[in-house]
């Protein structure tokens, strides 16, 4: 398989990181999403992003502008119709999700692979929602994407070899490390990190420690980049609290039973970092 052309869909935090390296690594690549303004800002981030990289030397300014150009913006999902791959990075919800695969099933060509940045969503559901089962692939990267080297790879119930092999040689031309896994509620990543996150945040809420305690005691004593109620804060409690949803769901065990005190943020709308306030203050 031949992949050149990519589509993005959700110009977020992830979807933005995911075009910015695909468009770093030499693909042609529509960034999608709802409004202009989102599309804006998107884009307002992978050129601050590129610049900074010019700033410290690793790229140069010719490479900046050939990753520029190389993307291209669309508020219309039909510009689907001439691409190899779509990687879809628009919000945690199995009925968005599959709406937008129901779709881009009728509009990508026959040969192109529908791929999904979920965090933890079902790969086989979402592949069930198309006529093309086996072209359907779980791609989870990892935020932020231009820094973190993991790229997930979930093969769907129906997913080929030869897709799954398409995906992986693709994830290491972005310069990215490819990790095989299965179908099962968070993967691995999210399987493992969730319940920590879960459970630190159940620290706090029991009065054990202060968040600045919690965090410190992780940073500096199991040397994590970042304590885990600031990688919550960073993550977005709303996904966190989703993640763990489909945890409980997928499992039906108790001990991924999110804890009553991220519902109760999430409710308030303190959802970390992108809403100003989440277990830190933003401003
Ligand atoms: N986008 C692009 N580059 C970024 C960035 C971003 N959002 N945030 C940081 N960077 C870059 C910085 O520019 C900096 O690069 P330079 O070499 O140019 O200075 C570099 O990363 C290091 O950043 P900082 O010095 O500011 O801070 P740091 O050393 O603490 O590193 C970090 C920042 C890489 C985010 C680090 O704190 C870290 O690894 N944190 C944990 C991240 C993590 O666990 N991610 C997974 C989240 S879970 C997930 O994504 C899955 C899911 O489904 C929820």
């Amino acid at each position: 398989m031949n992949i050149k052309k990519v589509m993005v869909i959700g110009a977020g935090q992830m979807g933005s990181g995911i075009a910015q390296v695909c468009a770093q690594a030499g693909y042609s690549v529509i960034l999608n999403d709802l409004k202009e303004e989102f599309l804006e800002r998107g884009m307002g981030v992978i050129t601050k992003n590129l610049s900074r990289s010019v700033e410290k030397g690793r790229m140069t300014e010719d490479e900046k502008n050939a990753a520029i150009s190389n993307l291209t913006k669309s508020t219309d999902l039909q510009d689907a119709e001439n691409v190899d791959i779509v990687i879809e990075a628009a919000v945690e919800n199995m009925e968005i999700k599959t709406k937008i695969f129901a779709q881009l099933d009728e509009i990508a060509p026959a040969h192109a692979i529908l791929a999904s940045n979920t965090s933890s969503l079902p790969i086989t559901e979402i592949a069930a929602a198309t006529k093309r089962q086996e072209q359907v692939i779980g791609m989870h990267f990892m935020n932020p994407v231009p820094v973190m080297k993991l790229v997930e790879i979930i093969r769907g119930l129906a997913t080929t070899d030869e897709v799954y092999q398409a995906i992986e040689d693709m994830t290491k031309s972005l310069k990215k490390v490819p990790v095989e896994v299965n179908d099962f509620p968070g993967f691995v990543s999210n399987r493992i990190l969730m319940p920590m996150i879960n459970e630190a945040i159940y620290t706090l809420y029991e009065g054990v420690a202060t968040v600045e305690a919690i965090d410190e005691v992780m940073k500096l004593g199991m040397n994590h980049p970042m304590g885990p109620l600031t990688l919550a804060d960073f993550i977005g409690l709303d996904t966190c609290l989703y993640i763990m949803e489909t945890l409980h769901e997928g499992f039906g065990d108790d001990k991924y039973r999110p804890c009553p005190l991220l519902r109760k943020y999430v409710k308030a709308g303190w959802i970390g970092k992108k809403s100003g306030r989440g277990f830190y203050s933003y401003s």
